[in-house]
């Protein structure tokens, strides 16, 4: 059988837009094939018109590898969690479906999705693609933007490609979230938040094509000190996010967005956060290292 999925380049080529594909149902391999093979090629697909239950977004995820399990990505705990453990609550509501209060220590923390980042590049084997299914949006704002650290690799001169090739960076929730002024964690969270290492700079798999890996987290470089360290990533941060690298994704009900953190970075962007943002993420869990970690203890956190 042949697939109908078509896909149409938006935003310069950077992003596609899918159409002929319905996620409620189970995908050809044909299909699959197809949506593979345009994120190779544009690092962020959107779905419009994708009614979907939590099963359907799970079964739809497990088409590109495992669901990386959520745990250690916030300081929501337990009782509190709204979702099941493949999904990441990416709102700005309570387990009653209540938004957070503005002093929440758990809004604060996630008030860090607000800084240029890829996801999960905190763990010791960083994902591979996010799948992001918007359910219910508030009425403006809440944008979420996305930058193409391939053609940032692209646009660097060949002293500073040299240079950043042979880096390696720590990244840590603790540094993205110290950069707002969250620097109070308990041992537990010390503990899952440990700094892991990550190359610089990664090459994808199938395309050859090279990109920076950059993110919020990346905190330290290797053998380097520590304010230069900083500054150097800032600046790189600056560089690889210039508009002209970026396209703004502005959300529907019942989109999805699949990116490839491989290849992405991505930022939420204000709203009023008094109406409900019901946004639910699952993540598909990468396979290897991008650096070694230095006889360090794996910071891949388990649940327990
Ligand atoms: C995410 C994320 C940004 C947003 O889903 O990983 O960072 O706009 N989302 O919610
Ligand atoms: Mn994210």
């Amino acid at each position: 059988m042949t697939t109908s999925v078509s896909i149409h380049p938006v935003d310069h080529g950077f992003a596609g837009e899918v159409s002929n594909v319905d996620l409620t149902q189970p995908l050809t391999p044909e299909e699959v094939a197809a949506i593979e093979a345009g994120m190779d090629r544009h690092a962020v697909l959107v779905f419009r018109d994708q009614n979907i239950t939590d099963e359907q977004q799970i079964s739809f995820s497990l088409h590109f590898g495992e669901i990386e399990d959520s745990a250690g990505g916030n300081v929501t705990r337990g009782s509190q969690e709204r979702l099941d453990y493949r999904l990441n609550d990416l709102s700005n509501l309570d387990a009653d479906h209540n938004p957070l209060a503005r002093d929440d220590r758990r809004r604060h923390f996630n008030l860090g999705n607000h800084l240029w980042h890829s996801d999960s590049s905190y763990r010791a084997i960083p994902a591979t693609y996010s799948l992001l299914s918007a359910r219910l949006i508030p009425a403006e704002g809440s944008n979420t933007e996305f930058a193409d650290m391939r053609a940032a690799w692209d646009a660097l001169d060949n002293a500073t490609r040299t240079e950043v090739e042979e880096l390696i960076c720590e990244h840590s929730l603790i540094y993205s979230r110290g950069l707002l002024g969250f620097s109070e964690f308990t041992d537990d969270e010390l503990a899952l938040m440990k700094p892991v290492r990550q190359s610089l700079v990664r090459t994808h798999p199938v395309s050859g094509r090279r990109s920076l890996y950059l993110s919020s987290p990346a905190g330290t470089i290797v053998g380097r000190p520590l304010a230069e360290a900083r500054l150097f990533l800032m600046d790189l941060t600056e560089f690889a996010t210039q508009r002209r690298f970026v396209c703004v994704h502005q959300w529907r009900q019942h989109d999805l967005v699949m990116w490839d953190n491989r290849q992405t970075m991505h930022r939420a962007r204000p709203y009023d956060e008094i109406q409900v943002r019901d946004m639910r993420r699952t993540t598909i869990a990468g396979e290897a290292q991008t650096a070694d970690q230095g006889g360090k203890l794996e910071g891949t956190a388990k649940r327990g």
